[in-house]
């Protein structure tokens, strides 16, 4: 642990102030005068100059103390703040924790450090290797997650090099995470109570910022349910598009990730998906789940349906980003979409990906309206109407992604036929 010294704060300098040094000369060189001028007064002279250099010792070795104290929390200080900033740049769980291993290990670079993690059989796997003298640092890293605390041992005789080990376990919430293990030679330093307290301190803080991870993504998944079911029932308002959202949900999430994106960007991207046509539930039965040819003013009043949509979400201002995904979800590539007739790459790129996944679902699904396409069909349709009705530069993306997820099995198109056996008209119109 070298970093952090100040420039030109070596221990020597502490111990030895020039100053001081100039005042036991100072006594010295009196001491001397005495002895040599003041023979009637030399011995009491020289009792008082003995007690102040005793005291002006006291002093100093108080004072070397207290310099040593100091430098040692600045020191650590600077260890929190280097390995509290990079945790903060973590992206996620598994991001948090290769930082603080990788912070730990470029401030305490005068050791070897490794971690440990339990695996599924209660075994330990070890990064970046397997120690040598495994048996010990399994022993330490067993006692440190039992007392949940930093634990050091001494070894006697140095053992494969190594002096002493210090480990310490990260716990997110009851969870243990890993435990960090630090291979100290002894050669450079030896640990001390400091050291046990700061990692206990580093090790609590990665805790708490995993638990947040989990406590964070366990709240999405709730909200992300909470809005399936709420989807799902507005789809069972018809019975032929039951689990559409969620299905087009998927398809979008597919796209959307392999055009690259990602993190948050993708999330709002699903959110719009799902509840693309939640507005739905503003719109009449009768004209919703009319089997035949709709009138020009059912068709004007299910055309609603996506400013609905964005009604309802605009109400929750976490999603704000979903807003264009789903308000234009509608809008045709050559601007006769709605409600805004949006054309080419002003309508919003959510809202385009939206499109194709929902065309797509459309088409594979039975309708009130009209039977389901095979899917080969369903992909054939969508691409004679890229340019028209899809994006041209999504279309053939979207064409591969699929079919490489249904070659792969882990998507399943099966047409739907409806319920009881249902034998629907012709096609009006893709998408819902
Ligand atoms: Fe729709």
């Amino acid at each position: 642990m070298t970093d952090y010294m100040p420039v030109g704060a070596g221990e020597g300098e502490y111990l030895s102030d020039t100053s001081h040094n100039k005042i036991k000369a100072a006594l010295a060189s009196l001491r001397g005068t005495v002895a040599t001028k003041q023979q009637g007064l030399g011995a009491h002279v020289d009792e008082a100059i003995g007690c102040v250099q005793s005291e002006l010792d006291l002093v100093l070795s108080e004072h070397a103390g207290m310099a040593d104290d100091l430098l040692r929390a600045y020191e650590q200080l600077g260890i929190v703040f280097e390995v509290t900033s990079r945790l903060s740049s973590a992206d996620d769980p598994e991001d948090v924790v290769r930082l603080f291993v990788e912070s730990l290990s470029i401030t305490y670079q005068d050791m070897e450090l490794f971690s440990a993690e339990s695996a599924d059989n209660d075994a330990l796997v070890w990064a970046p290797r397997l120690p040598e003298g495994a048996a010990h640092y399994a022993a330490i890293v067993h006692a440190c997650v039992e007392s949940r605390r930093a634990v050091v041992e001494k070894f006697e005789t140095p053992t494969f090099g190594i002096a002493e080990i210090m480990a310490a376990p990260v716990f997110a919430g009851d969870e243990f995470v890993c435990a960090i293990v630090f291979a100290n030679s002894g050669k450079a330093r030896r640990f001390d109570a400091s050291d046990m307290s700061l990692i206990d301190a580093l090790v609590s803080v990665c805790g708490d910022l995993l638990r947040n991870y989990q406590l964070a993504a366990s709240l999405r998944a709730f909200s992300m349910d909470t809005v399936k079911a709420l989807v799902s029932a507005v789809d069972q308002k018809d019975q032929y598009t039951s689990g559409h959202s969620n299905r087009v949900g998927r398809y979008a999430k597919l796209l959307a990730a392999e055009i690259g994106m990602t993190g948050h960007r993708l999330q709002m991207l699903e959110w719009a998906a799902l509840l693309h046509d939640v507005g739905k539930i503003g719109i009449r039965d009768d004209v919703l789940k009319k089997p035949g040819k709709l009138t020009d003013e059912e068709f004007e009043h299910i055309k609603e349906h996506p400013v609905r949509s964005y009604d309802v979400v605009k109400e929750i201002p976490q999603m704000s980003e979903a807003l264009g995904g789903v308000r234009h979800h509608h809008e045709k590539y050559n601007g006769k979409g709605y409600p805004d007739g949006l054309a080419g790459e002003d309508i919003p790129l959510d809202a385009r990906i939206i499109l194709v996944a929902d065309v797509f679902d459309a088409l594979t699904t039975t309708r009130s309206y009209r039977k389901s396409f095979s899917f080969d069909k369903a992909l054939a349709i969508i691409a004679e109407e890229a340019g028209t009705v899809g994006d041209p530069k999504l279309v053939p993306i979207f064409e591969r992604v699929i079919r490489r997820e249904v070659a792969a099995r882990r998507i399943q198109i099966s047409p739907w036929t409806g319920p009881n056996g249902s034998s629907p008209g012709d096609c009006e119109e893709a998408g819902s």
